[in-house]
């Protein structure tokens, strides 16, 4: 990881669906699936704090990252053009680690699609894409060449399955899921792969510093409380405590 914020340059930033944005950044940027950016657009101290994004892919130096318009922050982002210039932190976290052999399947809830890319990316063999929406779905057809299936589901049922992504899963068929999206889709999917599976999550929490410093970013363990931002953001389902 480089200590220090600088800059990357925007050379992408567009919407690919209703509130959803591809950014990508020129900048020999590194990274592996799994770990994050801190990303700051703004100058000023309002906001105050930068915003963790996702690596969403990594190729000759630029940055992929996919982002969902949810608040001031990522309003901003939005608002930048390319050319400008964003102020990021990074690599940072974990990441998904040994995840080679035997059969994956990946899960994702909204915009928690985002780091599976990179994950089915680099990963020798194929996997299988769960992915669930609200509504309109997005950023599949990127995960094309990397998966043998892809299965959907909408809560409106306005595209595949209407109803919740886990009704999909038979975790039993798996050596290993792997999961990112709202907090209660990964308890519930703790709950179904638990006797079953594997399951890896990338836990999402508010962060500060993202360097493990404020202790703002921290989820209860078996082991006590772990920093997202430094322990994580990846976790096996079995060290998590949830909270109802
Ligand atoms: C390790 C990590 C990786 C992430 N990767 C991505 C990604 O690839 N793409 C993406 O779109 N988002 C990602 N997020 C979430 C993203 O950081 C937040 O959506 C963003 O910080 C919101 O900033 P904002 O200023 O737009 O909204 P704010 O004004 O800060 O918040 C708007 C709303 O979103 C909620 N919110 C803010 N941050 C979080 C959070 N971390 N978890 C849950 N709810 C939150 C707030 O409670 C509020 O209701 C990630 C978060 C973490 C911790
Ligand atoms: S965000 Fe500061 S310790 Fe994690």
């Amino acid at each position: 990881m480089k200590d220090s914020y600088r800059d990357g340059i925007i050379i992408l930033n567009e919407e690919v669906a209703r509130g959803i944005f591809k950014l990508v950044l020129d900048g020999n940027f590194t990274g592996e699936p799994g770990q994050f950016y801190m990303l700051r657009g703004w100058n000023g101290l309002d906001p105050f704090l930068p915003r963790p994004i996702s690596i969403a892919d990594v190729e000759d130096g630029r940055l992929t990252l996919l982002y969902e318009v949810r608040g001031k922050g990522t309003h901003i982002i939005s608002r930048l053009s390319v050319g400008d210039s964003l102020s990021v932190l990074g690599p940072l976290g974990n990441g998904f680690e040994n995840l080679h052999g035997g059969r994956l399947a990946l899960v994702s809830g909204g915009i928690g699609i985002a780091p599976l890319l990179y994950l089915a990316k680099r990963r020798e063999s194929k996997v299988d894409l769960y992915s669930g929406f609200r509504s309109e779905p997005y950023f599949l057809d990127e995960f094309k060449p990397f998966v043998d299936e892809i299965r959907v589901s909408t809560e409106d049922g306005s595209f595949g399955h209407e109803g919740f992504v886990t009704e999909l899963l038979s975790p039993e068929t798996y050596d290993l899921v792997v999961s990112c999206g709202p907090m209660p889709m990964m308890e519930a999917l703790a709950d179904q792969c638990r006797d079953k599976t594997e399951l890896m999550l990338s836990m999402e929490s508010h962060m500060a510093c993202g360097i493990g410093a404020c202790l703002g970013c921290t989820v209860q363990t078996i082991r006590g409380m772990e920093r997202v931002c430094k322990e994580g953001p990846v976790f096996n389902s079995r060290e998590v405590i949830f909270h109802d």
